[in-house]
């Protein structure tokens, strides 16, 4: 089996991050959320992947490179324009051949892994295997309706009106017969080439589409609530190296994961927590949840259930920070200007909230 992993799009709802950096590699604890598909399709046995790139290529390329550090071997189909899932499949088909092969959205993360899904598909050998989960917005993924029997009857991308709360979740299976149907639809009203009228078409064409409802947690990490609950879960499963010779003024408790040449100074860290390489931590609290990115320097502040990205300074801030995604080399310091006032210097889309 081969492995087909999508990396393109432009991450509109995750702007102004996404102006300067791909979706796929802002990170959780720690780790951009990539590597987390990649692990799991390489978990699950498959190590020959493609990886569809759009705007975002050289940034991806740089990440994963040839793939070895993941033990695969990693082959780039780029893809021109954002022209939807099923498109990416079209393009991808001189690299996945006759095999059968598991696609995965490289934004959606499934707890578990996949290694029983494609057990499962290789043991039914359907045309293709589709997971489905119970959401609350159907409106905003594909969803299935089934019979009572539990049967496919029909997919429809991002109904108005849902038909029930099963959303496709990011990862499908296909064998080679998902070439036809893809070539057989047409562009969608957003003008994409739909997966889910791709898979309908096998239906419509009296081929096996095999549901598999997902119990356990899954996310598709799109929106910035969706990244810190995503951050929330991975950091339960983090490596707990916390406990060294930390100097006196500085409380480490819980599960926490500590990188290289990290410095703390008076500080409380209450995990779940990751810090990455190099970061500085002085006169501070790292509360529950929160993930700090390499070379980051915390001083005289507050922070919990936040992401921030490598080397951010933040500084002298009188209330504690909470809920937040901070990109990269961002400053949120304490100023002594006059006239006292806030000072923003903010990226297209960016979001502030003060109390
Ligand atoms: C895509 C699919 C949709 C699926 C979702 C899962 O939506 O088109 O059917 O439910 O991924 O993450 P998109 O994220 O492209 O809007």
């Amino acid at each position: 089996m081969k492995g087909l992993i999508l990396s393109g799009g432009k991450g509109t709802r995750l702007r102004p991050l996404t102006y300067t950096s791909a979706k796929q590699l802002v990170p959780i604890a720690n780790k951009p959320v990539l590597f987390f598909c990649i692990e799991s399709v390489v978990a699950a046995g498959i190590t020959e992947i493609g990886i569809v790139v759009g705007d975002t290529r050289d940034e991806i390329r740089a990440a994963v490179g040839d793939g070895s550090a993941f033990g695969a071997r990693v082959t780039y189909i780029e893809q021109d324009q954002p022209r939807g899932l099923a498109h990416a499949v079209l393009i991808a088909e001189e690299f996945l051949g006759d095999d059968p092969f598991v696609m995965y959205l490289g934004d959606n993360l499934i707890a578990g892994g996949i290694t029983g899904l494609v057990e499962e598909f290789q043991q039914l050998g359907p045309a293709a295997e589709i997971l489905l989960a119970s959401v609350e917005n159907p409106q905003q993924f594909g969803v299935a309706e089934l019979t009572e029997e539990g049967v496919v009857r029909r997919l429809v991308e991002k109904p108005k009106e849902p038909k029930s709360n099963l959303a496709l979740v990011g990862v499908y299976m296909f064998s080679k017969e998902i070439f036809e149907s893809v070539k057989r639809i047409r562009p969608s009203a957003r003008g994409e080439l739909e997966i889910t009228d791709a898979i309908q078409d096998l239906i419509d064409r009296g081929l096996t589409v095999h549901p598999h409802q997902v119990k356990g947690w899954w996310k598709d990490t799109g929106k910035l609530d969706d990244m810190l609950e995503a951050n929330r879960i991975m950091l339960d499963n983090i490596h707990d190296n916390g406990r060294s010779n930390w100097p006196e003024d500085v409380r480490v408790e819980g599960r926490v994961e500590i990188g290289e040449g990290v410095e703390l100074v008076d500080s409380l860290i209450r995990g779940p927590v990751v810090i990455g390489a190099g970061a500085r931590i002085e006169n501070a609290f790292v509360g529950p949840y929160t993930s700090i990115g390499a070379g980051c320097s915390l001083k005289r502040c507050e922070v919990e259930n936040s992401i921030i990205l490598s080397n951010c300074q933040i500084r002298d801030i009188p209330l504690r920070i909470d809920g937040s995604l901070i990109g990269r080399n961002a400053r949120i310091v304490k100023t002594d200007f006059k006239p006292k006032a806030y000072r923003f210097m903010l990226g297209d889309n960016s979001e502030v909230g003060i109390t």
